[in-house]
């Protein structure tokens, strides 16, 4: 029977409208992008991966990974780390902060991370990733899901081996990313693994990698018997590639659709990162915006270029003078920040 994207389904208490999920990027899953992906049907959205360690610390930048908004749920935050009782301390203030979900990253093939025996490195510990994931869902009373890669090497099918064992340790949910972390992004998601997985535990699956249409949606759904689809990439710069897959049809935004959204989400990283750190990180979005022949490439040279988000939200404006009333609009359905941000307990705000 074939899956409708559309339909609601729940992990544990959770209910999650959509079988869409934003995938956790980092350096990408800020609170723009995730409230963006909710507005176009993602029906959960996941935070970029925060170090329990620097939660532990205090660290103000890592604390900041932690505002929610009150248009964001149902949202899982993600945190990455290699000591069950640092990640179960990590796991309470995550809960508190108001997450529904809390997700532990066992995927993560960056050599930064799995250096320090956290992320990927854990697909080969089984032990001590079913001790991590047993002390976070012992800490906290909302869904613990995991989020994991096939193996280290290419050709692993350790994650058929850790997934059960997680699930038996209070796992609530499993997202599998069919590729090695040696793979890093290369080569195609193995979603054969998904399908193995789906049939070896009794908690819903979520499928990750290379989703990138209503087409690959449905057949991976129907293929791997996975609750949900993933997507990543596809959503990067392109929230409308969301809205096609639910609504199944080809939906290509017009030039003023694209200058509002990106405005609205310059304006939310400003207001989350502060004007210096919004500067960097928004420059690859400009790219993923105005690309793919949306924009002439000498237009994206030049706007790259500009030294403030100023100065780039004036130059498009002047190129769509039509997206000032949809922003207008826009910024009418998404409340005042004073209103969502829900109280930490200690002042995190101004990016750091
Ligand atoms: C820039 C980037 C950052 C990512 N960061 C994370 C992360 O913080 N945590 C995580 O679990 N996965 C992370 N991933 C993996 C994605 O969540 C996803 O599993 C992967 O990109 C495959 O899905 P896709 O083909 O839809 O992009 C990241 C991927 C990209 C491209």
């Amino acid at each position: 029977m074939q899956l409708d994207l559309r339909s609601p389904w729940s992990i544990g208490p959770v209910e999650i409208p959509t079988r869409l999920v934003l995938a956790p990027m980092a350096g990408v899953s800020v609170q723009a992008f995730r409230r963006q992906g909710r507005r176009f049907g993602a029906g959960l959205v996941c935070s970029e991966m925060v170090s329990c360690a620097g939660l532990h610390h205090g660290n103000e930048r890592t604390l900041g990974y932690l505002r929610i908004a009150r248009d964001e749920h149902p949202l899982a935050v993600q945190i990455f780390g290699s000591e069950p009782a640092v990640m179960a301390e990590a796991a309470r203030m995550v809960e508190a902060a108001g997450a529904d979900l809390v997700d532990i990253n066992f995927g993560c093939p960056v050599r930064k991370v799995t250096k320090t025996g956290a992320g990927a490195t854990l697909l080969e510990e089984p032990r001590r990733a079913a001790r991590i994931v047993s002390a976070v869902a012992g800490a906290v009373s909302v869904p613990v899901s995991v989020k994991l890669r096939r193996g280290l090497a290419n050709g692993s099918r350790a994650c058929l081996d850790v997934g059960p064992r997680l699930v038996e340790a209070g796992a609530s949910t499993l997202t599998l990313h069919p590729r090695s972390a040696q793979q890093m992004y290369t080569g195609d998601a193995d979603h054969s693994l998904t399908a193995e997985l789906v049939e070896l535990v009794p908690v819903p699956v979520i499928a990750s990698g290379d989703v990138t249409s209503a087409d690959r949606a449905r057949a991976v759904l129907a293929r791997t018997g996975a609750a949900a689809v993933m997507v990543g990439r596809a959503a990067q710069g392109n929230p409308w590639a969301l809205r096609a897959m639910l609504e199944d049809r080809p939906g290509q935004p017009d030039r003023e659709e694209v200058v509002a959204e990106l405005v609205l989400f310059m304006r939310e990283s400003v207001r989350e990162l502060g004007e210096r750190r919004a500067a960097g990180f928004l420059k690859k979005f400009y790219g993923w915006y105005l690309g793919g022949g949306r924009f002439p490439r000498a237009l994206r040279q030049e706007i790259v270029r500009l030294p403030s988000a100023a100065e780039v939200e004036a130059r498009l404006l002047e190129l769509a003078p039509g997206a000032r009333a949809l922003l207008r609009r826009l910024e009418r359905t998404v409340p005042e920040r004073e209103e969502v941000v829900l109280g930490l307990p200690i002042s995190v705000y101004g990016g750091g």
